[in-house]
């Protein structure tokens, strides 16, 4: 399962990226209206520190298929290869994704809330899906479940779409789709720190530190001792 980042901020993108192993950004038109800044300038600092391999995902606003390919067009020219267009799952962006998977560019279908809105965008081209887990529980249905149903209905069909989950609100929901073999995962900087957060482990290493230093005394290590 890849691990993306679902956020805009550059110095949390930045001490993520120095700690865990993360294989790109995504953002969305929430997220980058939290930067208050435009949102070009901002995706370019995120490019210029991930590198031109690493994926970004960026999303189209209008409400028509004409416009979502005039933005697909402006997005991709600013950012660069490995850009992954957002386009949401809906009449118009279906149209939108067939004309830009023709013209050769890389989609993402996202506002994913069925099965059904998957596997059309799908059909239409799309590298990944982006079901909503939290956004799904809230409405009453079981979002873990709907990527699952998801993710089986691309490998029963020979699609070669990918899960690419996202809105999670807790570490254990990335875990169970990260059992069940998913694709990729989007997730804010926190859920991923909370992945490895564990008094437990942190008690379990301080207790080596001490007998060890109880051996070879304080501020000893491999290096010194
Ligand atoms: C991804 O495509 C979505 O934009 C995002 O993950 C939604 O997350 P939220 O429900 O936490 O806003």
């Amino acid at each position: 399962m890849k691990l993306i980042i679902d956020d805009a901020h550059i110095d949390l993108i930045k001490r993520v990226y120095e700690y865990y192993p993360i294989d790109g950004v995504t953002t969305n038109p929430s997220i980058l209206a939290k930067s208050d800044r435009n949102p070009y300038d901002v995706l370019k600092e995120i490019r210029a520190f991930i590198g031109d391999e690493a994926e970004l995902h960026v999303q189209a606003v209008s409400k028509d298929a004409n416009g979502m390919v005039g933005e697909a067009e402006r997005i991709v020219a600013e950012l660069g290869k490995n850009t992954y267009v957002k386009i949401p799952s809906v009449p118009e962006g279906f149209k939108a994704m067939r004309i830009l998977k023709e013209k050769g560019f890389l989609l993402t279908a996202t506002a994913v809330y069925t099965p059904m809105q998957a596997f059309v965008a799908a059909k239409c081209g799309a590298s990944y899906a982006a079901p909503y887990i939290n956004r799904i529980d809230n409405m009453g249905y079981n979002g873990i479940q709907v990527a699952k149903n998801i993710h089986d209905i691309f490998k029963n069909n020979g699609l070669h779409t990918q899960v690419l989950a996202a809105s999670f609100k807790n570490s254990q929901q990335l875990l169970e789709l990260c059992e069940y073999g998913i694709g990729a995962s989007t997730v804010a900087p926190d859920v991923i720190e909370g992945l490895v957060k564990n008094e437990a482990i942190t008690a379990a290493i301080d207790d080596f530190v001490k007998d060890f230093e109880g051996l070879t005394g304080e501020g000893k290590n491999m290096s010194n001792c």
